[in-house]
């Protein structure tokens, strides 16, 4: 990984599907001027594009072939496209920010996200977007594996039945009708993959600032990080 600059600060978000890492992470980056980095869109991307191609997800060799064809791009949503997507998504050149997230995708991305070929590729294509940026980046693995000299690291948690709530109410939002069994099914099913999968699995790094978001609003929880990320930024100067 390049050295990295004085000016950049990386903030490594961590957690469970539906634990409120890509609101936050999305609001803090609006509101520290960071740039955001939604590592699970390009998972997904990479779901959509093997399904496209008639690739198993579980072919880990043939997925990353693909994996190193395709061109997957994330950018701030602007003018006509801030239609209430977190992030823009680009598959090569073609906009995917709604398609990939449907529920079915998001099971392929948790499929094809055990396969180390494919981790490889996608995490250096994640740490080349970080190269002396001020950063927010969420995902699954980003304080242990993509930068694990972040600045801040936060493994965020919730409850169960608050992230069923949660999950039900995006899915809605992409017109995807499904009950609560089904979203519960769905999340029991990706974190045991990856809490268990042999490669970089979903757990807290010893140095990760574990936040429970079951019980806070959005603001408290932005409020709490912020605070601690002005402490961090003030003590970086002074050194
Ligand atoms: O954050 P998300 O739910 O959009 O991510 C979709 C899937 O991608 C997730 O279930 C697991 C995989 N993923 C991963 O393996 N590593 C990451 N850094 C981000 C996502």
């Amino acid at each position: 990984m390049p050295k990295r600059p004085n000016l950049s600060f990386q903030i490594a978000i961590d957690g469970p599907v539906a634990s409120g890492k890509s609101t936050i992470a999305k609001q803090l980056a609006d509101q520290l001027k960071m740039t955001y980095i939604d590592t699970g869109a390009m998972y997904r991307a990479m779901a959509l594009a093997a399904q496209r191609n008639k690739i198993d997800w579980h072919n880990g060799p043939a997925v990353a072939t693909l994996a190193a064809k395709i061109d997957i791009r994330l950018a701030r949503p602007a003018g006509k496209k801030k239609d209430g997507r977190p992030v823009s998504v680009y598959l090569n050149n073609e906009d995917v920010s709604w398609k990939i997230r449907e529920l079915e995708i998001g099971e392929g991305a948790s499929i094809i996200g055990i396969h180390k070929e494919v981790r490889k590729i996608l995490v250096k294509l994640q740490q080349d977007m970080c190269d002396g940026k001020r950063i927010v980046m969420e995902g699954r693995d980003i304080g242990s594996k993509v930068l694990p000299d972040a600045d801040l690291k936060i493994f965020m948690i919730a409850d169960q039945a608050e992230r069923v709530k949660r999950k039900q109410k995006q899915l809605k939002q992409v017109g995807e009708k499904v009950t609560k069994k089904q979203v519960q099914a769905d999340i029991v099913s990706r974190d045991t993959r990856e809490m268990t999968r042999e490669i970089d699995p979903l757990r807290p790094t010893l140095d990760a600032w574990q936040l429970d978001t079951t019980h806070l609003s959005i603001e408290q929880v932005m409020d709490e990080i912020s605070k601690r990320v002005k402490m961090l930024e003030a003590t970086q100067r002074k050194a």
